[in-house]
């Protein structure tokens, strides 16, 4: 039958599919589900799930820490993992899949079996679906927020004695962030933002008019100063979050006078270890847009979004480390002087 070639058992790299069961995940490619779900196929094709390990800013990254816990999130299945890891140092060098084997999932990133197959049955979040083709099992977690946390949210580590050990300093906090939110009073699941209508793109900071619509940028006049408004649009989280290295700039003309996001600072201990620590945050919260006050005789002010930490050099095209795009800039008429401060 469809589902028959379970996966090797039990990996202590496996752990995301405890969420949903112990049962292991088969070896299934996405392709066998394309003929009948060619709508999900073709949105999961374009999405950064599928390309969560063949990405240059993923290899670049791993090419800097290759660790196996990254397949943790990366590339989840056992087989992925395995197939990954035997050519690690090539991947280091060379940054491209080009010498894992094509049969392998792992070029297929995180895949349907990721999240909809454990043992033999199709977890799906609806009730009363049924299918000759498969047999279905109605699991509502994948229709929460909580299916995502185990991923989108996690602990930092320490290599001590050449060990991997986890440490107490969250790198990623979207799924606190998001419990933060709600707590204010937001509503809206993970899904019900990056999925709409259940669309298997999901949606992120890779689709540009997504990613403009997230930002407000206005200047308004405040203690005789022209300040700059910055705040996010309907995101159910700090902006940016996610990946520890994104962050935000607002300039001044050709200055750079804030930035937004994480700042991580590296030390090292007696014995030489590296610790990575959380130093300042200072991401766009929801409901509170940030204000900065802007040097006399501003002409333009920009908001700018970078995908990798600073001092990369950009290279060519949107995949490259250290890519950079514009969300918003205004020009500031030279008739709007700061309202000249009144002398009694
Ligand atoms: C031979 C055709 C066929 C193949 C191959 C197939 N499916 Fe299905 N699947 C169906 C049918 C028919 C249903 C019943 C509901 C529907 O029409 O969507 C269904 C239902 C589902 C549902 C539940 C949909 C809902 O509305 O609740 C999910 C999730 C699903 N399949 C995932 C998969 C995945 C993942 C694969 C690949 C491992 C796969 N299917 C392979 C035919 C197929
Ligand atoms: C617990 C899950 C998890 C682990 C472990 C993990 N990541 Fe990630 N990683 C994510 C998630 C989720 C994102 C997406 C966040 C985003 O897009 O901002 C991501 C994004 C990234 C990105 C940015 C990719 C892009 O397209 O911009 C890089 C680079 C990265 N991870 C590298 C690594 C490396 C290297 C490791 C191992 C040292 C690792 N990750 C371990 C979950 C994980
Ligand atoms: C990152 C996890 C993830 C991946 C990868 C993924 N899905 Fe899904 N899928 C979901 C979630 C979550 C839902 C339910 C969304 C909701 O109810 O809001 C869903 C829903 C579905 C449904 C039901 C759609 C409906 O109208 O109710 C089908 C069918 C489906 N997925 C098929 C697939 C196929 C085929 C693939 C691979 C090409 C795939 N999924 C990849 C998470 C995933
Ligand atoms: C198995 C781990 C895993 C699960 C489960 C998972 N994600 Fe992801 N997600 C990732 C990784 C890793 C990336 C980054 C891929 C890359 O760019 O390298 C990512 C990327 C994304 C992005 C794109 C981010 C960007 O920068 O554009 C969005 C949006 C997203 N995930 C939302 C979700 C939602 C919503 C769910 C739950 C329905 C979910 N993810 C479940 C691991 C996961
Ligand atoms: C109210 C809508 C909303 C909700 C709820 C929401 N997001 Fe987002 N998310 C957005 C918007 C809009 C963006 C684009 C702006 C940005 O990048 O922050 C985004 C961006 C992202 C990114 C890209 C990283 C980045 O650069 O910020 C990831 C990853 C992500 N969301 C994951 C999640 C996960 C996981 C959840 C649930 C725990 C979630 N989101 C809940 C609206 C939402």
């Amino acid at each position: 039958m469809l589902l028959s070639t379970p996966a090797a058992g039990a990996d202590p790299l496996w752990g995301f599919g405890d969420f949903l069961g112990p049962a292991p995940v088969p070896h299934v490619s996405a392709e066998t589900c394309e003929a009948c779900h060619t709508e999900q196929h073709e949105a999961w094709s374009q999405s950064r799930h599928r390309g969560s390990v063949d990405n240059p800013v993923y290899l670049a990254g791993f090419a800097a820490e290759p660790h196996a816990r990254c397949m943790y999130c990366h590339a989840p299945g056992p087989e992925q993992s395995k197939a990954l890891l035997r050519q690690r140092a090539t991947l280091v060098r060379e940054r491209s899949l080009a010498s894992v084997p094509k049969t392998s999932l792992a070029h297929e990133g995180i895949s349907c079996v990721t999240c909809h197959l454990r043992g033999e049955e199709v977890l799906t979040p609806n009730a009363g679906t049924t299918s000759d083709a498969h047999p279905l099992r109605h699991a509502p977690a994948m229709a929460e927020s909580s299916f995502c946390a185990s991923c989108h949210e996690f602990l930092g580590h320490d290599v001590v004695d050449g060990r991997t050990v986890l440490n107490e300093e969250r790198l990623q906090t979207t799924w606190s962030e998001w419990t933060a939110w709600r707590a204010r009073g937001g509503e809206g699941t993970c899904q019900g933002c990056h999925m709409p209508g259940k669309a298997h793109t999901f949606r992120g900071a890779y689709d540009l008019d997504y990613l403009r619509g997230a930002l407000s940028l206005r200047v308004e006049p405040a203690r005789g100063r022209l300040v700059a408004v910055v705040e996010s649009r309907g995101v159910g989280h700090s902006f940016p979050t996610g990946d520890v290295f994104r962050h935000l700039w607002l300039w001044a003309d050709d200055r750079p006078v804030a930035r937004f996001g994480q700042t991580f600072s590296l030390s090292f201990s007696e014995e030489g270890q590296a610790r990575l620590r959380r130093s300042a945050d200072t991401s766009l919260k929801p409901f509170e847009p940030a204000r900065v006050e802007l040097p006399a005789g501003t002409r333009r002010v920009r908001v700018t979004y970078h995908y990798a930490r600073d001092g990369e050099v950009p290279e060519s095209g949107p995949e490259a480390p250290g890519h950079i795009v514009e969300l918003a800039a205004l020009d500031i008429p030279p008739s709007t002087p700061p309202a000249p401060r009144r002398t009694r």
